[in-house]
């Protein structure tokens, strides 16, 4: 664990009390606004010396502690991308405070393409493995032992059962499937779409992957959903852009929201 991530814990700390967080939440894309429900203590990430500055349009860059549904949780309202600065763990010190801050659990959220007809735009799909098409990896240069991270289960199957509970419960579909991490920043092509289709994945997107395997790293349980904003190129006559993520995650958000709020509900 870096000297800077306990800085920034204690730093967070004298903020938001001492009170332990239990449940990290990252926010994708368009999905920033369960950060507004949170009652407690918003930080912007450029108070937070080191943490990256999400650049990315559509994603709020900062950090909010407090009760959501009773649950003790820090919001991650930005993610730093592969793709903005050529480093797989640029949301390395993130989670290294998450897990300082006295979290066991990190749930991750997404805008994901489908590569399945019956999981068309609007849907939820709860990642239960993943493909790292990228080749890249976050711990590239890690010098401990711990790099060598085991990635089955990495989808915690605990996490995974209470979330489908909290969608049952919520009368939400969830599907569940693997999400193949493509390093962006340009949309895959169609050819590259079929590829890994054939390679059996369900869904594709642009980060994700890196912060499971650094979660892992750092011993914290994770889960994450997608939200479907567009069928992946050449499955579908739609146009896929920036805007049209941005424009088509409110859809899934909403029931992303009732499940994730159930979820925590259930939990406290
Ligand atoms: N591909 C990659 N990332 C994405 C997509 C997509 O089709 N949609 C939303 N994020």
């Amino acid at each position: 664990m870096s000297r800077n991530a306990e800085d920034l814990a204690r730093f967070i700390q004298d903020r938001a009390g001492r009170e332990p967080v239990s449940c990290g939440l990252i926010l994708g894309s368009g999905l920033g606004h369960l950060a507004e429900a949170v009652d407690g203590v918003s930080i912007d990430y450029a108070q937070l010396n080191g943490f990256p500055h999400a650049g990315v349009s559509g994603h709020s860059p900062k950090l909010v502690i407090g009760e959501l549904e009773g649950v003790r949780v820090a919001v991650f309202g930005g993610r730093a991308h592969y793709y903005e600065s050529g480093r797989a763990d640029a949301m390395r010190l993130p989670l290294e405070v998450l897990r300082r801050l006295g979290a066991n659990t990190l749930i991750a959220t997404n805008a994901a393409g489908s590569l399945r007809p019956d999981m068309p735009t609007g849907s939820l799909m709860m990642l239960n493995d993943h493909i790292n098409f990228s080749g890249l990896n976050p711990l590239i240069g890690e010098a401990s032992d711990a790099r060598f991270v085991p990635m089955k289960d990495a989808y915690d199957p605990a996490i995974r059962t209470a979330l489908l509970s909290a969608a049952q419960a919520e009368a939400v579909t969830l599907h569940e499937g693997v999400y193949a991490w493509y390093s962006g920043p340009s949309f895959e092509t169609p050819a590259e779409i079929r590829a890994i289709r054939m390679l059996g994945a369900d869904a594709v997107g642009m980060s994700t992957v890196p912060e499971v395997i650094l979660a892992r790293f750092l011993g914290l349980n994770a889960a994450a959903i997608s939200t479907i904003t567009n069928m992946a190129a050449g499955m579908s006559d739609e146009a896929i852009s920036h805007d049209h993520t941005k424009a088509m995650a409110p859809i899934g958000a909403a029931k992303l929201d009732k499940v994730l709020r159930r979820y925590l509900r259930d939990l406290g």
